[in-house]
């Protein structure tokens, strides 16, 4: 399943295409499966219907975890680095991750949770988020982690949308020097979710949490009143693995839908190509669980492979800008796996933070969640891959549930700040505005992919409507990504970011859409209009443009109540960046908000703002910009 040579996988990425059938069959001969699929594809792009692996069983467990323990049972699977770098790390054996899973996979059926039951997750990054998810897929039960930086109300209206029965916590969790009590924030959630019947809670920072009689358990004390023998549910290569809830261009988030047959072969495979995984190394990928790169490539991909997966507790500024560096150290990692973001804040502090650190045990590199610049890859190039560790640059999706156009390193070229090539299976187009194919080279478009693959979304949970048109119905036939992308003079891919209403901040997906519906919920805010603009370290940062007539006190205090506000309503992490009051909005006649302007402002760049003949009242543009200058 590994590909060696750029030659194999010429050969391998032709046959995708020729034969994807035949092709995933054989992908697929690599996992363990209870029972053989007896159709390996079915599908439709209109409705949408995708089908892998028909009538083919299996649980995902028996292959992140069992099939590992006559051979490599006492090989770690995963370590664990705390926040605290004086607290030692813990690692998990296969044999000790298997009976820990199973054991809790058992305290899951003791409190009601069966096959098809949602379940909801918002924990630290310690191993039990990591067991909680695997207990739930040992059981059937669909996991929807939630990141741990989302409000109550977010959490609330994530476990309303797929009605999840248990939630499973901890009393808070470390970032760096702060405590957040995720048990409070849990309780305020479930104030307004009638459906969930337990919440489990781990002791982890030991701070005092409200425990509900007859709702709330203690997971040590759970754990006492089962054993470690639990046979794995065996499960249709077509039943649901998990949801996660993601942003898009409108409303609220929507909770993209993975299956556990083709989801698991495309992260392992996945897995095992793009970063080379060689048997014994140690990886390390920096995201979190909460997000789909932590789902796949911390959790699934690593494991169904056999692999030794890092997993960090902390921030990579915690105690110092070193901590990544004293990680590669301390585990000697060979793969780091990490962020744009997190990759331009480490530079900014300079080299200091790398002196006498020996990272001479890293073979490779990775980054997601964002376009990486030029910049930046040259950094993580030179100072941490010494020139001598190929860069993967991993472009994909939550919706795409492994990585999609990316090097394969050691097999095939990197270019800074290209995702390169398609990996063996997917096939790219690039179309305009009217969904007509862009042929050849050095052209740009919007990236839709023509073919299905094993990983790829199959609904979005409880309104399968809004999965066809968000991701079908743009373009005919075609999975549309919502990204703009560069084909150049080689053939190579380029992402370029969103082409819809969506942001990017730190990686983290955000809709403007979702941000302006929590500021317009602050008393006294008549509208607002969110975009983003270029940030040095964020890559993206969130400019608001707010219509507040009767502000209640000072400009600035304002603007605090209402970035609390925000919190309140998503979490700190969809809290603007600049606030800037407004008396009005540039609008066409029909009343609709013309972002490109207000995009331009928020770059800074007023010279040439387009045709604004077309707006309600051109006065306000003038206005804004003379406010804008001055913020
Ligand atoms: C962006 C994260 C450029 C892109 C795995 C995509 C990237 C969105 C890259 C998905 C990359 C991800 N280069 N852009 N290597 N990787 N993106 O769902 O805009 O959190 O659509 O999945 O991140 O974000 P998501």
């Amino acid at each position: 399943m590994q590909i060696t040579s750029f030659k194999q996988y010429e050969e391998d990425y032709k046959k995708s295409v020729e034969n994807p059938e035949q092709f995933w069959g054989e992908v697929a001969q690599n996992f363990q499966w209870r029972k053989p699929w007896f159709k390996v594809l079915s599908w439709n792009f209109n409705e949408p219907n995708i089908k892998w692996f028909e009538g083919a069983k299996l649980n995902i467990t028996e292959n992140c975890l069992d099939r590992h323990l006559a051979t490599n049972g006492d090989k770690p699977a995963i370590v664990w680095e705390p926040n605290n770098p004086e607290e030692e790390s813990v690692t998990y054996t296969y044999k000790m991750l298997h009976e820990r899973v199973c054991r809790f996979a058992n305290v899951l059926k003791r409190n009601g949770a069966k096959k098809g039951d949602r379940i909801c997750i918002y924990m630290p990054m310690v191993p039990e988020l990591a067991i909680a998810v695997l207990a739930c897929a040992r059981i059937g039960a669909v996991h929807s982690v939630i990141f741990g930086g989302f409000s109550a109300k977010s959490i609330a209206d994530r476990i309303n949308d797929s009605q999840c029965k248990v939630v499973i916590t901890a009393d808070g969790s470390y970032r760096g020097n702060k405590q957040i009590p995720l048990k409070d924030v849990i309780d305020d959630a479930l104030i307004g979710c009638p459906t969930v019947e337990k919440c489990i809670v781990l002791t982890h920072i030991r701070t005092p949490v409200s425990m509900l009689k007859g709702r709330d358990v203690w997971w040590e004390d759970e754990v006492k009143h089962v054993n470690d023998i639990c046979e794995a549910e065996e499960m249709d290569a077509e039943d649901m693995l998990f949801i996660l809830y993601t942003s898009g261009s409108t409303g609220k988030p929507k909770g993209v839908v993975h299956t556990c047959g083709g989801y698991m072969v495309y992260a392992g495979y996945t897995f095992s190509n793009v970063f080379n995984y060689q048997p014994g190394e140690v990886y390390f990928c920096t995201a979190d669980i909460g997000w789909i790169t932590g789902h796949s490539y911390i959790v699934y991909g690593p494991l169904s492979q056999g692999a030794t997966s890092v997993l960090f507790e902390g921030i990579p500024t915690y105690p110092t800008p070193s901590r990544f560096w004293d990680i590669v150290e301390k585990h000697k990692v060979n793969t780091l796996y990490t962020a744009p973001t997190a990759i331009r804040s480490l530079m900014s502090y300079g080299e200091d933070p790398l002196n006498g650190k020996d990272l001479s045990s890293i073979r490779v590199l990775g980054s997601v969640g964002e376009p990486i610049n030029e910049e930046a890859w040259h950094w993580f190039d030179e100072k941490i891959g010494h020139g001598k560790a190929p860069i993967v640059d991993t472009w994909w999706q939550t919706e795409t549930g492994g990585i999609m156009i990316s090097p394969i390193a050691t097999v095939t070229p990197t270019k800074p700040s290209f995702a390169t090539l398609p990996l063996p299976g997917i096939q790219p187009i690039l179309v305009d505005e009217n969904g007509n194919e862009i042929e050849g080279n050095g052209v740009m478009g919007n990236l839709c992919i023509k073919f299905p693959w094993p990983g790829m979304l199959r609904t979005t949970y409880g309104d399968h409507e809004r999965c066809k048109q968000t991701y079908f119905s743009t373009y005919e036939n075609l999975y549309f990504t919502g990204d703009g992308c560069l084909r150049d003079e080689d053939g190579y891919y380029r992402i370029t970011g969103r082409v819809d209403d969506v942001l990017n901040v730190s990686g983290h997906r955000i809709g403007t859409a979702e941000v302006e519906n929590a500021i317009n919920m602050h008393a006294g805010v008549v509208e607002s209009a969110v975009v983003g603009y270029p940030h040095d370290v964020k890559g993206q940062g969130i400019y608001a443009f707010v219509i507040y007539p009767e502000m209640h006190g000072e400009a600035e205090l304002s603007k605090k109540d209402i970035l609390q506000t925000v919190t309140r309503v998503i979490g700190a992490i969809a809290k603007p960046d600049k606030i800037l009051f407004v008396s009005g909005l540039p609008k066409t006649r029909s009343g609709k908000i013309m972002r490109r302007i207000l995009r331009k402002i928020a770059e800074g760049d007023t010279t040439n703002l387009g045709d604004t003949s077309t707006l309600l009242d051109p006065g306000v543009v003038e206005e804004i910009i003379a406010a804008a200058k001055k913020l």
